[in-house]
């Protein structure tokens, strides 16, 4: 494989804290919990279970009353990106150390060259701005941004030696990334040809380029601008669109930050019809806060909510997108963490068309999720863990290294305090910009370690990330998950990151099928909610919308709104009182 800059490991991170043991906790994975001890050495979790044999010299962690997870994956981020005249204010230095202080351990970040550039060298460009300073894993997405016989044939090349198995187009951005429908086949279709997976920004950049003519017509600049251009169903539109045009070039395909109940119902629909499987993704910012913000008089606090697709002013949003998540209408969520400074964000303020698009999240993902999901009971502690983590090392190929808590996998896990509490505040959060988007919001719920391919980099709270210490993770192609209909394989004795499968790709495998079976089809793609079948962690899988909480006493509290703004406390009693469990 020939890529970009190897990258030197410093002595002092090879030899420090080989052996760890995580002791008394509940091991969560996307399919069930159990109470076990965790023993890693030398990055690999080598043991799960009780009374392990454990050689002298070990560290230990005391989990007792908290969940040890896996590590959380961000399949959506952008650091160091150039757009709309700005660079994002998180590089990948900043962006995964703030990744790591909130829980995740892997991010995948996308290469996304200009019109007529070389793919190839857009992605040699970001594994040298990446290699030597992320503090954790990263595997990378490519942006199809223009179409050409050398595109498909660099597609081909990313696939074959670069480890990339993902490729980003987009329905919006007009005159710059934007792509037309026959594009758009043509890609979905190389990607089929390739195994790969074909993801999309899903906007009709048609409609908002003359909604947005109009308005500026009219006189409005205001950031409240940034949505009427470009509402629910402009989104929904784009979803359905890309999804036929999936179904026709016989592809699989993810739709990337999924922001509105419509763009949920459109998928929900398509999902009926469809012969591959559909991935949808949605964000910390959707669940998290909403487009009222883009109505506030004061520009800086309305352009800093400003991303795309839009967050909704539909005040039911945010529940009924977890809603979606939880019962797996959405599969995952990520970030599209693309931070920019405020003076950036200023470009824009006598015209929303200019104010550059983006929001942070790879921080505060994970504990924004539990708050709003988790501790108001919507989601059980599985799910959170499918849809931060184990949905995206499936999905993206990367699994069973990532994505679960096994003996085999790589050593990137979380210890979850459900009882630590703080107030998510700018002041206090990693990211190199001095707003967040979810300032002021009290969660119950975060981590206190985080261990980082077998590297304590968040220690009792205290975060110790090392920069370079995250290496390029290839994504080979052909995911077992998306290709053959079947889950991948058991994390024992399976090949690392490369699953080899049988090639199974039908030209049509609808034959036959009725759309419930298709959905059906779907769902078992996704994993979570076929009852009967084994699971890549051995265990059974759950009836649909049973909680599979074996072995556990976990509890799931009723959520307290508090007034308690101090960072980070423990809390006594469980939110919404004691209960016997895991409290
Ligand atoms: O507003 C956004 N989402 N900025 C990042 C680029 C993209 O479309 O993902
Ligand atoms: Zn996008
Ligand atoms: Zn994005």
């Amino acid at each position: 494989m020939t890529t970009a800059p190897v990258k030197k490991v410093p002595i002092h991170l090879q030899s420090s804290q080989n052996r760890l043991l995580i002791k008394n906790g509940q091991v969560v994975n996307f399919d069930g919990i159990e109470e076990a001890d965790v023993y890693i050495e030398d990055g690999i979790i080598k043991q799960v279970g009780r009374n392990l044999i454990i050689p002298g010299g070990t560290r230990t962690i005391d989990a007792t009353r908290k969940l040890v997870m896996p590590g959380g994956i961000d399949p959506h981020t952008h650091f160091e990106l150039e757009m709309m005249g700005a660079k994002t204010a998180d590089d990948f230095y900043k962006g995964t150390r703030a990744a790591v202080a909130g829980g995740t351990t892997t991010v995948i970040d996308f290469v996304l060259p200009n019109k007529g550039q070389s793919l190839i060298e857009a992605y040699n460009n970001w594994r040298e701005k990446a290699d030597n300073k992320v503090c954790c894993d990263y595997g990378l997405h490519v942006g199809v941004t223009w179409w050409s016989p050398s595109v498909k044939k660099e597609m081909q090349q990313l696939v074959a030696e670069h480890g990339v198995n993902s490729f980003k187009v987009f329905m919006a951005y007009k005159d710059t990334w934007m792509l037309d429908d026959y594009e758009l086949c043509q890609v979905f279709e190389t990607c089929a040809e390739l195994k790969a997976l074909p993801q999309v920004h899903a906007e009709n950049g048609h409609i908002i380029a003359r909604n947005t003519e109009k308005l500026l017509a009219a006189g409005v600049t205001t950031p409240e601008g940034h949505e009427l251009s470009r509402d629910e169903e402009v989104e929904a539109e784009a979803v359905n669109r890309a999804c036929v045009i999936a179904n026709q070039m016989n592809a699989p395909l993810y739709i990337v930050h999924m922001m509105s109940k419509s763009a949920v119902d459109a998928l929900r629909n398509a999902r009926l019809r469809q012969r591959r499987a559909i991935i949808g993704e949605t964000l910390a910012a959707t669940v998290g806060t909403d487009g009222m913000h883009y109505t506030n008089a004061c520009f800086r606090h309305a352009a800093a909510h400003v991303l795309s697709p839009p967050l909704r002013p539909d005040p039911d949003t945010p529940e009924a997108i977890i809603k979606a998540l939880a019962e797996d209408d959405l599969q995952l969520i990520g970030s599209d963490n693309c931070t920019f400074t405020e003076k950036d964000k200023e470009k824009g303020k006598d015209d929303f068309t200019k104010i550059p698009n983006g929001v942070n999240g790879v921080e505060d993902r994970m504990a924004i999720l539990w708050q709003k999901a988790v501790n108001t009971g919507m989601m059980d502690p599985c799910r959170f863990v499918a849809v931060t983590s184990a949905t995206a090392a499936r999905v993206f190929n990367l699994w069973p290294a990532k994505g679960c808590v096994a003996v085999g996998s790589d050593a990137d896990v979380v210890v979850w305090d459900p009882q630590l509490e703080r107030t998510i505040s700018a002041a206090a959060h990693h990211h190199a910009t001095d707003f967040n988007i979810f300032e002021g919001t009290r969660v119950v719920g975060s981590p206190q370690y985080v261990i980082v391919n077998g590297r304590v980099c968040l220690d009792d709270g205290e975060l110790r990330v090392a920069e370079g210490l995250g290496k390029f993770l290839p994504t080979p192609a052909n995911c077992p998950y998306l290709y053959d209909g079947k889950p991948p394989l058991s994390p024992q004795g399976s090949p690392r990151y490369a699953s080899e499968s049988p090639q199974n790709s039908p030209a049509r495998v609808t034959n036959g099928n009725t759309p419930t079976e298709l959905h059906l089809v779907n769902k078992q793609l996704d994993g979570l909610s076929v009852s009967g079948c084994s699971t890549p962690t051995g265990r059974k899988m759950r009836e649909p919308g049973q909680r599979n909480l074996q072995n556990s006493t976990f509890s799931i509290s009723k959520e307290v709104e508090g007034l308690d703004t101090k960072t980070s406390v423990r809390v006594r009693n469980p939110p919404g009182g004691k209960s016997s469990g895991l409290w």
